[in-house]
């Protein structure tokens, strides 16, 4: 017998820099996505540029930062696999029959930003693009299936990142606002379940990925947050104004952490990394306030804010309703010399030797997931929904065109397993949308090879293909674990 509740929300997710395609169609502007080039799981995806003397570049995208006088560049000789994702934009309503087929509670996607409005400056937002999110809307009512709609996952108009020096600038805060304002006017009685940003914790979690940053980055990417969070609180009171039926909730990127020894230095490495990973942003958003640690994180960097009264009074009047995280791996943390480091999604933590890792590098841990779910649920009292989790992997297309993917069902198995567990123990989890339900395009590579889908699609890591699509043996798997309500994971 399960316990998940009546009524739990089963589904998938996608992003739309990863999944919608159609990057120039229906009066689209560009996002910085759409100037970011494929790589591997060893070599970095690069933006491209052009100098102020015209001279192309493409230059690693982690913590790039466009030289004074540049300009961002689609070149000719470079392939970028966000331009046509895997093509939702024409594939809307056969995506949709297909995860209704699978019985889908409720589908997350994402609005692009640059298809309402083109630059993000405009007074009045593109009504070909409203239309289009109107009609997938419609769609996944009529099949019975809620939407959950990110509106940032990723993808600021290429215009303010390149004229305005992006989220560092206060300016945006009020573009972010008229944004999410349409959203929420255009979608009233559409959409219910929203999410402010997607990841939001992912600009301070990975800043020293390659290598220390310097105080200015630290304070930069502290200053981001700011203009992020206090964007994020007016949407959320804009949003309850508009209809107080709007859910509105947060994202964080949930990575377990675990201290590699119990070593005591070890143990105060581990709980700083919860504080400044984790904490800090659930913290803003869901209680409304910074926490007493903050100050703390500041020091280390010399970082001072340019933070508000008003702004103050903005994060405690806009709380989320609710938590949702993503949740792939778990990270060792240390202070000892590590012998072998652990992949992953740019978290450099030691490696587990209690894990198994995936060929991309990232540390397996179903019970990883529970203790998350128990720490999150514990600390901020609020309804949870688990909004991405997943395997990215190889599949093989057999000679029949069938797609045998049973490491993929055991991922789920034992991830599902562990939420059934936190639930009886307590946890208010309300659903539950797996990472790329269909095929698409890899955030942190850009490779089509990484696929997380029950669906597949024909393409490939230069974009050929067919698009065709064609569900996995999982597809049917899932179908049963949701007909089941979490009963039946064989
Ligand atoms: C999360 C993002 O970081 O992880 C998604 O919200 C992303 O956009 C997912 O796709 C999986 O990461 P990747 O690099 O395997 O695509």
């Amino acid at each position: 017998m399960s316990h998940f509740p009546n009524g739990f929300l089963w589904g998938g997710a996608t992003a739309a820099n990863q999944y919608e395609g159609g990057w120039n169609e229906g009066g689209r502007g560009p996002a910085l996505t759409d100037v970011t080039t494929g790589g591997t799981v060893d070599t970095p995806r690069m933006i491209t540029w052009i100098d102020k003397y015209g001279s192309p570049h493409a230059s690693p995208s982690h913590g790039f930062t466009l030289p004074e006088g540049a300009s961002y560049a689609v070149l000719e000789d470079y392939y970028y696999p966000n331009h046509k994702g895997t093509d939702f934009y024409h594939h809307w309503k056969e995506d949709i029959a297909l995860f209704a087929e699978m019985g889908f509670k409720i589908f997350r996607m994402s609005i692009s930003w640059s298809r309402l409005y083109p630059k993000g400056i405009e007074e009045e937002p593109n009504q070909e693009g409203i239309e289009f999110y109107r009609n997938v809307f419609k769609e996944l009512k009529a099949h019975g299936i809620e939407p959950l709609v990110t509106i940032w996952h990723f993808d600021t108009p290429l215009y303010i990142e390149e004229q305005m020096g992006g989220w560092a600038n206060r300016e945006v805060i009020d573009l972010f606002v008229r944004y999410a304002t349409t959203c929420f006017e255009e979608y009233k009685g559409l959409v219910k379940y929203w999410l402010t940003f997607n990841e939001i914790n992912n600009t301070i979690m990975f800043l020293d990925m390659a290598g220390a940053a310097a105080d200015e980055r630290y304070t930069e990417a502290y200053q981001i947050l700011h203009n992020e969070f206090v964007a994020s609180a007016k949407a959320v009171q804009i949003g309850h104004a508009i209809d107080p039926d709007n859910r509105i909730g947060c994202m964080i990127c949930g990575i377990c952490n675990y201290p590699l020894t119990p070593d005591p230095d070890d143990m105060l490495a581990f709980q700083r990394a919860w504080e400044k990973n984790i904490f800090y942003c659930g913290d803003v958003q869901c209680k409304g306030e910074y926490p007493i640690f903050a100050r703390r994180l500041w020091n280390e960097h010399n970082v001072h804010l340019d933070i508000t009264e008003e702004d103050l009074k903005i994060l405690k009047e806009g709380t989320v309703d609710y938590y949702t995280f993503s949740y792939y791996m778990s990270n060792a943390v240390t202070t000892h010399e590590m012998d072998e480091k652990a992949g992953g999604n740019g978290v450099m933590g030691a490696r587990n030797p209690y894990l198994e890792y995936s060929d991309w590098g990232w540390a397996l841990d179903p019970k990883g997931l529970r203790y998350y779910l128990e720490v999150v649920n514990d600390r901020y009292h609020k309804p949870i929904m688990i909004v991405e989790n997943g395997l990215g992997a190889y599949d093989t297309v057999e000679e029949d065109g069938s797609i045998h993917d049973p490491f993929r069902i055991d991922y789920y198995r034992a991830h599902i397993r562990e939420m059934d567990k936190a639930i009886e123990e307590g946890v208010d989890l309300i659903g539950y949308t797996t990472w790329g339900c269909i095929d698409l395009v890899s955030a942190g590579t850009g490779e089509m090879r990484k696929r997380y889908g029950f669906i597949y699609v024909d393409m490939d890591d230069e974009g050929k293909g067919t698009m065709k699509r064609t569900p996995k043996d999982s597809f049917y798997w899932y179908k049963k674990v949701i007909e089941s309500n979490g009963g039946d994971l064989e």
